[in-house]
């Protein structure tokens, strides 16, 4: 019960995921307790020539606030050219600095976690924003690129922090590991004790066990939930409840997470700017993230996945019973 106890008041916020934190995915992790999301990540430099992708990326509510901006890119004055940009933009609480992305496409141009071989190029970005943003600068970064070195990805964490970023966001992998395989707690943990800024910790937050024990293992300030939130939106208020006073979740039943689906996909058709086709293939998905696990889910999962229209699919859900 002790480590339950100094463990109240974590942050949990939901983590930045391209192509699926749109402002559907926020709305519902928002109802079930995230504390604070980011936008989909931007590119620094579709965002200074406009790129007609961004106004999508960017579509907001006045429900979707506490929100930050995550950009990519490797230029320092491109980048502070994109932060003005999109502050002009949207309202944000802050401006993370993307140095995780393992995408080829992005490292190969240095960005992501590119920004990892060439700290003194990361540092330069930080500096460059913080000495002409009004809003908090944040970097989030992986432990390292190609190989494990924790002293170095402690050096590159307090660089960070000597250039001005006002807290790190840490996924506890290393870039060439892309999503799987072990967390590197130990990392996360001395970053954490070598740093003053709030550190949060990013990796296999799939439960409230997780959550537990990324902040037992790392003493970190906060988490970010990224995957374990697919589909699972209570995943905020177990972690949340189970951390204030140790109450195991309970799980929800099919007609609950129907219902829960459901919302989210009426936010999708209100608010997602896809085309019409487009639209039903990306409901689809994430009802089927819902449905995972529901055997007679799987039985008409090809359906699912095939749907044309927004009702085409409220139907098919309808028919995803208990029984087997
Ligand atoms: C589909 C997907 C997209 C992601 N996009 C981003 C991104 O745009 N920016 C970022 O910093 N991290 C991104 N991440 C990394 C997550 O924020 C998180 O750090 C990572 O998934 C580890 O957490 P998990 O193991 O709990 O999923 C992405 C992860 C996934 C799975």
């Amino acid at each position: 019960m002790d480590s339950i106890i100094t463990l109240m008041n974590p942050k949990i916020y939901l983590a930045p995921m391209a192509g699926v934190t749109d402002l559907s995915f926020r709305l519902i992790s928002r109802s079930f307790g995230a504390a604070h999301c980011f936008f989909e990540m931007v590119d620094s430099m579709s965002t200074v020539y406009g790129h007609p992708k961004n106004s999508r990326l960017l579509k907001t509510h006045k429900k979707d606030s506490p929100i930050a901006a995550q950009l990519v890119g490797a230029d320092p004055k491109v980048m502070l050219e994109a932060a003005e940009t999109l502050i002009s933009l949207v309202e944000i609480t802050s401006l993370d600095i993307n140095s995780g992305c393992p995408a080829p496409k992005i490292t190969k141009k240095g960005a992501g976690a590119g920004l990892l071989k060439d700290t003194a190029k990361l540092s330069k970005i930080i500096k460059t924003l913080v000495s002409k943003l009004r809003i908090p600068v944040t970097v989030k970064m992986r432990t390292g690129y190609s190989r494990r070195d924790l002293s170095e990805c402690v050096r590159t964490a307090k660089e960070c922090e000597a250039s001005g970023a006002s807290t790190l966001f840490i996924h506890g992998r290393i870039a060439s590991q892309g999503y799987s395989g072990d967390i590197d707690y130990e990392a996360i943990r001395a970053v954490k004790e070598a740093l003053k800024i709030p550190v949060f910790g990013s990796g296999n937050i799939f439960d409230h066990l997780m959550a537990k024990k990324m902040l037992d293992e790392t003493g970190c300030d906060g988490i970010l939930v990224a995957r374990g939130a697919l589909g699972n939106p209570w995943i905020f208020k177990n972690i949340e409840n189970y951390l204030e006073c140790g109450k195991d979740p309970k799980i929800p039943t099919l007609s609950e997470k129907k219902k829960v689906l459901k919302k989210h996909l009426a936010y999708i058709e209100k608010y997602k700017d896809i085309r019409l086709s487009n639209k039903a293939g990306y409901m689809g998905k994430v009802a089927m993230t819902y449905l995972k696990g529901f055997p007679s889910a799987r039985r008409i999962r090809d359906d699912i996945c095939r749907v044309r229209s927004y009702k085409e699919l409220l139907k098919l859900i309808n028919r995803v019973k208990i029984k087997r």
